[in-house]
């Protein structure tokens, strides 16, 4: 900088200058100008600058600026003067004052207000961001010798030469800060400019050389003063202008994040200049004060130059208390890179895996409420609020068991009002920080909380300022790549600090701190805040726990959602506008009222997943009974394969398509020899009809033998077969063309036991209503249908040679065998795919049903060719959906997911581990009569003694009913309702078996004394 006076031409000789040199006569009117002289003069309606250069300016530098204009000029780039030659066609005129030779040049007047008489828009600041990094763009090849100035006070590159200046800064406050500023640039920021790309720059895009448009004053409508230009790194132009723009901004984050975005729209930049910008940024502050307090020493009596500086000693003050490192990540953020880089690969490391539970029991089957601050509960006191506790306590349904836990939560990015305390206040903004970065989990004070993931402990601290964190601990761990990220336990009791320590390693499940209560938890009702950072950013020991609503989108990529670890249903965190009791109420005016629901308290299950269906909370309950899906609810192989065909074709059978083909060849395989014709249909139920439709027309007659207590399916033709039906409420007398046969029950029938023997004796009941045939008609029966194994009848496995026995005597006598497998096939028994291998026998025909399709409507009836032959008597038989492509397409996918999880075997397994814990359970309770099952296919009798084996009918509805309540679903059947009924999806694995066993035995113990 010059202390040489600004040249001083009056009027009159700027006139004639203009004149003589540029051939432009008119108006003139000095302008203010720190260095050289300027005077807009307007001529013939058209208005130009006439610009007489300092004294000590360096015609190389007039030389490149006059370049600049003539080389955005030829880019067509609007927005920045256009230089006028003189009269002789040169760029610059040599005018001579009072000795001294100076340079004037003539360029056009950019029509518009400054930029610094306008008021600051963000719309306007982005505007700016993008008029530069226009310019900067254009600036891309153009070169002059003369931009190199490495001596040049302005030239961002080279702002260690100012440095010293600090001294000068009179107030230690600032100077400190200044010198802080200094230090960092040198050790982390100096160092990473030489990789960053370089260009000319203007540098001095400060509010009095932008004009904007006096008619919408948020567009920019030029740039103007290329006097500080230079050659540096090119993402100094957006620091600079940064330096300016967020000068008196009343959000410091709102306009970075304007200005970066709209630079960056028009010149993307790389991710190492976006991680710069922000200190060469504040840099760029810290040397404006340094050479204005150096200007202000060298001419103490210019009061001017000292305030001037003011804002920028303001801006360094507001920024010192923010976070570098989340300015940083903001600036990113606006550059369109992750705030954090590693945040997307911490993001999809997490995704879709299985973490050990924060709480037990698992906070997935915990009964809970979505805890919201949005009014949906009028009458909820703020957390912070002594009276929230017994509010919350009131929240819990009268049905659950008093041993069970009951949790809030608190959602990740919620909009909260409670922070109103000074920590959440923001130097940098108006706007106060309130939205939650974690998850809050309320709970008893003394919970104890586990690692869900293996790492090693970063911080144990007591943060004890009203409502921060209390006892706060902070994992530190890394992806399988390598990623660190980090976990955060916030609200924790004192006992943190002896169960973690720094450094210490942590195992996944490992016990790491309990619940704390108001006097150690930063004064809240006790709750675990979780939190998973992908980046501490400067912080130690603490961590923000709500960020600012406007940098949602930055702080989620700090905070990533924490629901990533605890895997929570997205029903865990809201609130269900249509909860259970309104849709009992409303399904009692518009569903036929003969539908039952399930339990005393009934579920509302809104989603399902492999064993667990969810219910409208989110909770997660233990699926012990639907043998329907049998490959796991939702299994995603069968849901691709119903969308896929469904979206290719879906009709009916009278046209030619090998999927159909395809299955029911491979469906045949399954079956012994023979059994090689098939009949698709849409239920078991219609399977059933169809099966003794074939038999009737193939043998000619109707009559049917069945089991006692058999359920056959819920059409007419089908009560009429099912004893469950037509004996119980509601029924009718036996039709005349049925004869029931005693049930083959080795535990409450006639015959103990399962030997052959037993076996034998019911099986001549079977050859007793062949006979009452007989007598009644001259012939036997038309059909035998019995399920392989009793579902409803209780879970009741025949003894051995019944079956083997009964249909002989039924053969005997000319009628056909239908085993109806609706709900012991495919594989479920374990030891066989079809329950009616356990017998060693071969039906003729064999019903399929509910697993076949894992919940979509398919059944099947498979045959001999034989009596298929019989059937076609000239009736076609037609069937709208039977065997559609969709249906066809589900089937085989669900044979894919048995064969290729090997589900039979597990089956098997899980089946004998269950098995063994169930008669764990009955030699403590005399309760358990009988346990029985095969595979994933058992039943609990439940008795008052053991006897006289008096049903326990009423216990048995109420351990259901328990059971529903500790988050596991399994039914009661058999004749009189006291057998506990378990066949669950055949994804049950000795993990969920625990868990049912478990809770079991635990409601058998809470209700001992009841029984
Ligand atoms: C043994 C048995 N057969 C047939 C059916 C009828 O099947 P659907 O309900 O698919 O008509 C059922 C249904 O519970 C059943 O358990």
């Amino acid at each position: 900088m010059s202390d040489v006076a600004p040249p001083a031409f009056p009027l009159q000789d700027l006139k004639s200058i203009a004149n003589r040199h540029f051939g432009l006569s008119g108006d003139i009117v000095k302008l203010v100008s720190e260095r050289d002289q300027n005077a807009r003069l307007t001529s013939d309606g058209t208005s130009y600058v006439l610009k007489i250069a300092h004294v000590c300016e360096d015609p190389e530098q007039l030389d490149m600026q006059n370049a600049v204009l003539a080389h955005l000029a030829a880019t067509g780039f609007e927005g920045t003067p256009r230089l006028c030659r003189t009269l002789a066609g040169d760029e610059t005129a040599s005018v001579d004052k009072d000795g001294a030779r100076h340079l004037a040049r003539v360029v056009t007047w950019l029509e518009g207000d400054l930029l610094s008489q306008a008021p600051r828009t963000l719309a306007q600041l982005e505007n700016l961001g993008a008029f530069m990094g226009q310019l900067t763009g254009r600036l891309q090849g153009f070169g002059h010798p003369a931009s190199f100035r490495p001596d040049f006070v302005w030239s961002l590159d080279h702002v260690g030469q100012v440095q010293a200046w600090s001294k000068d800064i009179s107030d230690p406050g600032h100077r400190g800060r200044v010198e802080d500023l200094f230090l960092r640039y040198n050790t982390l920021i100096a160092p990473r400019l030489p990789a960053l790309r370089a260009s000319v720059l203007h540098q001095d895009a400060n509010d009095n050389n932008v004009i904007v448009d006096p008619a919408d004053t948020d567009r920019i409508a030029g740039l103007i003063d290329f006097g500080d230009m230079a050659y540096g790194r090119t993402i100094n132009e957006l620091a600079i202008t940064l330096a300016y723009a967020v000068l008196d901004a009343d959000d410091i984050y709102g306009a970075i994040r304007a200005v970066i975005k709209g630079f960056t729209g028009t010149f993307p930049i790389t991710e190492d200049e976006a991680e710069l910008v922000y200190d060469l940024m504040r840099i760029r502050l810290a040397a404006s004060v340094c050479i204005s307090s150096n200007q202000a020493k060298k001419h103490p009596d210019n009061t001017y130059l000292t305030i001037s500086q003011e804002p920028a000693f303001q801006l360094l003050d507001r920024l010192a208390s923010v976070d570098p490192a989340f300015m940083i990540a903001l600036c990113r953020k606006a550059a369109g890179y992750p705030a954090i880089a590693r945040a997307p690969a911490v993001r999809s490391a997490l995704a879709g895996k299985a973490y050990g539970p924060v709480l037990f029991p698992d906070l997935k089957r915990t009964p809970r409420m979505a805890l919201l601050v949005d009014g949906t509960y009028p009458d909820m006191p703020l957390y912070s609020d002594r009276s929230f506790d017994a509010w919350f306590e009131s929240r819990r349904t009268k049905e659950l068991p008093s041993d069970l836990p009951f949790v809030g939560l608190g959602p990740y990015g919620e909009k909260r009002d409670v922070y109103t305390s000074e920590q959440f206040a923001d130097p940098a903004s108006r706007e106060r920080r309130n939205r939650h970065l974690g998850v809050d989990i309320f709970a008893p004070a003394g919970t104890a909380v586990h690692a869900p993931l293996a790492g090693t402990v970063q911080s144990v601290c007591y943060n004890p300022a009203e409502l921060d964190y209390g006892h706060t601990l902070i994992l530190r761990h890394e992806t399988e790549a390598g990623e660190p990220f980090f976990t955060l336990y916030g609200h924790l009791g004192e006992d943190v600090f002896r169960l973690a320590k720094p450094g210490q390693q942590i195992r996944a499940g490992d016990l790491i701190g309990h619940f704390g209560d108001w006097h150690e938890n930063g004064g809240w009702s006790p709750h675990l805040h979780f939190q998973v950072m992908t980046d501490l950013l400067s912080q130690t020991g603490n961590f923000f726990g709500v960020g600012h609503s406007s940098l949602w989108d930055v702080w989620s990529d700090i905070c990533i959602d924490p629901n990533l670890v605890l895997g929570l249903p997205a029903e865990s965190y809201a609130v269900d506008p249509h909860p259970p009791r309104e849709l009992l109420e409303r399904r009692e005016k518009t569903l036929g009222p003969s539908l039952s629901v399930s339990y005393r308290n009934k579920l509302k299950i809104v989603r399902g997943k492999g064993p667990w269906l969810i219910d409208h909370t989110g909770r997660c309950f233990l699926d012990a009974v639907n043998n329907i899906t049998h490959v796991g609810h939702c299994h995603p192989h069968v849901t691709e394969a119903i969308g896929r065909q469904a979206a290719i074709l879906n009709t009916n059978t009278r046209y030619l398509s090998e999927l159909i083909l395809d299955y029911s060849e491979r469906l045949t395989k399954k079956l012994p020899e023979g059994l090689d014709t098939v009949f698709f249909v849409n239920s078991g139920s219609e399977a059933n009809e169809l099966a003794l439709r074939i038999a009737r027309t193939a043998i000619g007659r109707k009559s049917t033998v069945v089991l006692d207590w058999a359920y056959h399916g819920n059409t007419g033709g089908m009560v009429d077969v099912s004893p469950y039906k037509f004996k119980r409420a509601g029924g009718y007398p036996k039709p005349d063309f049925v004869e029931i046969a005693a049930f083959p029950d080795p535990y409450r029938g006639d015959h103990k036991g399962m030997s052959k023997e037993a076996g034998e004796a019911y099986a001549c009941d079977v050859d007793r209503c062949l006979a009452s045939f007989e007598a009644a008609t001259g012939s036997g029966a038309a059909a035998f249908i019995a399920e392989s194994v009793s579902g409803v009848g209780g879970q009741v496995f025949y003894p051995q040679g019944y079956l083997a026995k009964a249909y002989e005597m039924v053969r005997a006598r000319g009628g056909v065998c239908i085993a109806d497998e609706v709900q012991c096939g495919f594989g479920r028994m374990g030891a066989h795919f079809w329950a009616f291998e356990l017998q060693g026998v071969i039906p003729d025909i064999v019903v399929m049903g509910k697993p076949i399709g894992n919940g979509h409507p398919l059944a099947a009836v498979v045959t001999t060719r034989e009596l298929a032959e019989k059937f076609r008597n000239g009736m076609e038989y037609f069937n709208s959906f039977g065997g559609n492509p969709v249906s066809m397409a589900v089937g085989m996918a669900v044979l894919d997911v048995i064969e290729n999880e090997n589900l039979q075997a597990r089956a098997a397994s899980t089946g004998d581990y269950l098995m063994a814990g169930f008669q764990a359970l009955a030699k403590d309770h005399e309760l358990i009569g009988n346990v029985r099952g095969k595979g994933l296919f058992c039943g609990l009798e439940l008795v008052r003694d053991r006897r006289s084996i008096a049903p326990a009918t009423s216990e048995a509805g109420m351990i259901v009913n328990q059971l529903r309540e500790r988050g596991v679903l399994i039914s009661t059947d058999g004749p009189l309702e006291n057998v506990l009924k378990i066949k669950p999806p055949m994804v049950f694995g000795k993990e969920e078996a625990d868990i049912l066993i478990g809770e079991l035995g635990d409601t058998l113990r809470q209700h001992c004394q009841v029984f």
